[in-house]
């Protein structure tokens, strides 16, 4: 069967790792979550005592920076697994900083067309579809409304056991959405030949089946 490469682009918090990691199990594809590697990015400068808005600092710490993901979802930087530690919220905040750097940019997007060279591949991020993989056979733009947004991720939180606050998750998310919707390399937006889904009122299962139709299609073309 012919083996396709989808892209998944949206805003924060609109559902996109939790359908491509369901999609990529359906159809026994690789999974690249795209945002882990920028929380990397920004996780090692935390760690380094690097100031997030110093760009050069950032940049020189990239020649140190060895990013793995593995096939179980697990996220490991330098040998060490991080995959809970880049979920922090200040590790969020950092990553939409750093990803505003071209040269933070360039170093990944090249790690990720690597990865994603052969097909058979689910990425989601800001900017897949229109620069990693603009030739990708699907091009899939999730949104929801800010409300739900805030909303899933504070339930997931507290499921989770993270102490969180709404009205500070609801103010977090805007601001890293409006910070990567207006910087000024490869920024948040639809690329043209993108389907949007507006997840606010879907569930899970009827995203995931809505997104496993477009898929059968564009195997079958
Ligand atoms: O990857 P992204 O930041 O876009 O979102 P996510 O981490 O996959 O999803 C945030 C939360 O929303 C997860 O806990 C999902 O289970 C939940 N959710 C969803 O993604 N889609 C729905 N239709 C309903 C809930
Ligand atoms: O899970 P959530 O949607 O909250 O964020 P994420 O996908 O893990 O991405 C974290 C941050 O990395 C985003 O706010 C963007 O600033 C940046 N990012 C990006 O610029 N380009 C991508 N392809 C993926 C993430």
């Amino acid at each position: 069967m012919k083996k396709i490469s989808i892209a998944i682009d949206g805003p924060a918090a609109a559902g996109k790792s939790t359908i491509a990691q369901m999609v990529a199990r359906n159809l026994d594809y690789t999974y690249i979550d795209t945002g882990a590697m920028y929380r990397c990015v920004a996780y090692y400068a935390f760690i380094s005592g690097v100031d997030f808005h110093d760009e050069d600092k950032v940049i020189s710490l990239l020649k140190d920076i060895k990013i793995r993901m593995l096939p179980d979802g697990s996220v490991h930087l330098n040998g060490q697994e991080v995959t809970a530690a880049i979920r922090a919220n200040e590790v969020s905040m950092g990553a939409s900083i750093v990803s505003q750097y071209a040269k933070v940019r360039s170093f990944l997007v090249a790690q990720q067309r690597e990865m994603a060279k052969g097909g058979g591949v689910i990425l989601d991020g800001r900017d897949i579809g229109t620069v990693v993989l603009p030739d990708a056979q699907l091009k899939i733009y999730q949104v929801a409304s800010i409300d739900t947004r805030a909303h899933r991720r504070y339930k997931e939180n507290i499921e989770k056991g993270i102490p969180s606050d709404l009205e500070a998750l609801k103010k977090e998310i805007a601001e890293r959405d409006y910070q990567d919707a207006n910087r000024e390399v490869s920024p948040l937006k639809k690329a043209d030949d993108a389907i949007e889904i507006d997840t606010s009122d879907m569930s899970l299962e009827e995203v995931v089946a809505h997104v496993m139709d477009l898929c059968e299609e564009r195997i079958k073309d």
